[in-house]
């Protein structure tokens, strides 16, 4: 991350992002500002052209990637992370959903009405393989920060929008009335109703998230509405993914289980910016606190129970539930664990619990800028450059001394705040 492209994470460019989002909310639950300078550098400088579509990747983004990174800086704008560069977070976080709400255009596919009546696709461009299909984390994502937007700055437009892709979303991808969500409908199979079904976490809580958002800035009948769904999604987040047999402990329940089959990079991080995300719903809908808080202390056990690895610091494995170290170690079971040990900080800090993210009202001091992004130059294909194998891992290993060095400060925390 330092020393090579910030914010790149080679080969896996979206990680980047969810680092990012777990280094933010380190500082922000234990004032250790160790790795601030190397996440804002990252952070600002993936986001180019305003809108995280750096010409480098344009041809591999796919909407769910821009969202990660839309979320980080979506969170630094809440929790008043420094920023100093040329964009600001809110901006950034505006700037990817102006993108993913445009119409779509042969230079940016955005919420596309000509299939399935609505939606963004998986990928952003009609070359790339995954084009037709609409998945859970990229819709569910944009929910997530229009909601997100509209509590920050009040206006109305995102509301319509958090409104507008959760209507779209009931029917397509999540279940009216049972509140399953789903991970994805092909545009052309059945009218896009015909859905891959297999529960994943990130999923449920995007779109958990999203409702809390609303549910904190509406009043009334429509507050009242988004409690309900609040409710529904929670109950059956809960019940999908914290089993009672596992004592409660999160568990990816499509992937856990099978570490011989189970092993991509993505399917085992997905618990991370679950547990960050149901942590905030917790925050943000106190009628719930308990009930979320009490889940993931327990998976806070089961987790610090699979970091028993045998090299130092303390490798972590994904079978949480099991809590045992398993097969699959690295990067992305360590930046899961340190998500659910910084979330279980809550608890312990009343103060920033009360405040929630901070909005343009309460405090927040990023400064939008509803244009950003709308004027970009992207998916130009002769500005791709060729990445060379030296580039890459060089760039990994940096990665892993860094993934290191925070993760021993987050779990000594962890340790020295339950002692
Ligand atoms: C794009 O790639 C070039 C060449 O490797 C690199 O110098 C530059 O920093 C990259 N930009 C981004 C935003 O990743
Ligand atoms: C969710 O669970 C609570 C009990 O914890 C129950 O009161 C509520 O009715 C449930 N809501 C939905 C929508 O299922």
């Amino acid at each position: 991350m330092s020393g090579n492209i910030p914010g790149d994470i080679p080969d896996k460019w979206y990680e980047g992002a969810v680092l990012f989002l777990s280094t933010i909310n380190y500082w922000y639950f234990t004032n250790d500002t160790t790795y601030n300078d190397v996440t804002k550098v990252g952070l600002e400088f993936q986001g180019e052209p305003g809108d995280y579509m750096p010409a480098n990747w344009t041809e591999w983004i796919g909407n769910d990637d821009q969202f990660f990174w839309g979320c980080a800086a979506m969170t630094a704008a809440e929790l008043n992370f420094p920023e100093t560069g040329q964009y600001s977070w809110l901006s950034l976080a505006q700037g990817v959903f102006n993108d993913q709400t445009a119409a779509p255009s042969p230079r940016n596919t955005g919420w596309d009405e000509t299939t399935c009546g609505g939606g963004v696709h998986w990928q952003k461009f009609s070359e790339q393989s995954g084009f037709n299909d609409k998945n859970g984390i990229s819709n569910g994502g944009l929910f997530q920060l229009s909601a997100r937007l509209y509590r920050y700055t009040n206006n109305t437009e995102y509301a319509d929008w958090a409104q507008k892709i959760w209507d779209w979303s009931v029917g397509h991808l999540v279940v009216n009335g049972t509140f399953e969500v789903w991970d994805t409908v092909t545009v052309g199979t059945d009218d896009c109703h015909f859905p891959g079904r297999t529960p994943w976490t990130y999923n449920y809580a995007s779109y958990l998230l999203g409702a809390a958002y609303m549910y904190a800035q509406t009043t009334g009948a429509d507050q009242e509405r988004w409690l309900n769904i609040v409710y529904g999604l929670a109950n059956k987040t809960l019940d999908t993914f914290f089993l009672a047999k596992n004592g409660y402990i999160l568990e990816e329940v499509s992937c856990d289980p099978y570490p011989t089959e189970c092993f991509d990079s993505n399917s085992i991080l997905f618990k991370g910016p679950s547990s960050l995300w149901l942590g905030w719903t917790a925050v943000l809908v106190p009628q719930i606190y308990d009930k979320i808080m009490l889940k993931l202390q327990a998976t806070a056990e089961g987790a610090a129970a699979s970091c028993t690895g045998p090299t130092t610091p303390n490798l972590c494995g994904c079978s949480w539930y099991q809590k045992k170290l398993d097969p699959r170690q690295g990067l992305e079971p360590m930046m899961s664990a340190s998500n659910i040990f910084t979330i279980n900080l809550i608890p312990f800090d009343s103060q920033r619990r009360t405040k929630g993210p901070l909005t343009s009202s309460t405090g927040g001091t990023s400064k939008g800028n509803v244009n950003a992004g709308k004027n970009a130059i992207r998916h130009d294909p002769s500005r791709l450059p060729p990445i060379t194998t030296a580039d890459r891992a060089g760039a990994g290993i940096l990665t892993a001394i860094f993934i290191a060095a925070w993760f021993s400060g987050v779990i000594w925390i962890f340790l020295a705040d339950k002692s």
